[in-house]
């Protein structure tokens, strides 16, 4: 494997995938996303370190495996309900919207005018194509009334630590009977579970994904 560092985090340059786990320099990385190792397993990173990781994923985007990005998301289309016609006229909140992979595919499937997108990276949301997109902090305040989103989907972000008031910012901006809906992964989603029911949110589904072994697609209410 032919690594090279950049900032905390190595890369595997080379194209095969390599091992979950390896010793680099006496210290040990965990893999993410097949080509980023990290010096913990992502969900303890802090979210300036999610931050710089993001920066990396986006500044070697033409690695990203869209395949598996599309397939995903539109799992997480379809669990939310936003397959239908008459979901144009509900609120919906990216959160963690990246650069807005997940949003062009959105508005590849279907029309909706009242998309909100929201992240902490300011790079990403640069090249985000949504009109209605915000800079947020990580540990919120989220710029949005309370009550507002009918739903609020998350593509690949959950598998990270969210502060628990940025948690408790996502319930107060969902509607009473809207639903947050999420892909997730990894060891930790015990932890995450836990920490989505502190904040005041309860889970109602939870299923296998389409194609992909080991991801999760689940909706929560508040
Ligand atoms: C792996 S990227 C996924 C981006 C996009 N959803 C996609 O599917 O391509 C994770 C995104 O979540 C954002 N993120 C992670 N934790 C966050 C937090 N606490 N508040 C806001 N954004 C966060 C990161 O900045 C990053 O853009």
């Amino acid at each position: 494997m032919n690594l090279i560092k950049e900032g905390q985090f190595l890369i595997n340059v080379s194209d095969q995938v390599s091992e979950k786990v390896i010793s680099y320099n006496d210290q040990t990385y965990y893999r993410f996303i097949d080509w980023i190792y990290s010096p913990k397993p992502v969900y303890f990173l802090s979210p300036n370190e999610v931050n710089e990781l993001c920066e990396i994923r986006l500044k070697h985007r033409s690695r990203i495996n869209y395949c598996f990005h599309e397939s995903i998301a539109m799992d997480v289309f379809k669990e939310a309900d936003l397959v239908k016609n008459d979901c144009r006229q509900l609120s919906i909140l990216d959160f963690g919207c990246g650069d807005g992979i997940s949003h062009s595919r959105f508005l590849k499937h279907f029309s909706n005018d009242k998309i909100f997108c929201c992240d902490m990276n300011k790079n990403a949301l640069r090249n985000n194509p949504c009109d209605k997109k915000h800079l947020i902090n990580p540990c919120g305040p989220l710029p949005y009334e309370s009550d507002f989103f009918d739903i609020i989907i998350s593509i690949f972000v959950m598998h990270f630590s969210i502060p628990c008031q940025m948690l408790s910012e996502l319930k107060r901006c969902l509607k009473g009977d809207g639903k947050f809906v999420f892909n997730i992964y990894g060891r930790f989603v015990a932890q995450q579970h836990l920490a989505l029911k502190n904040s005041g949110f309860y889970l109602v589904s939870s299923k296998s994904a389409s194609e992909f072994e080991g991801h999760l697609i689940e909706t929560w209410y508040k």
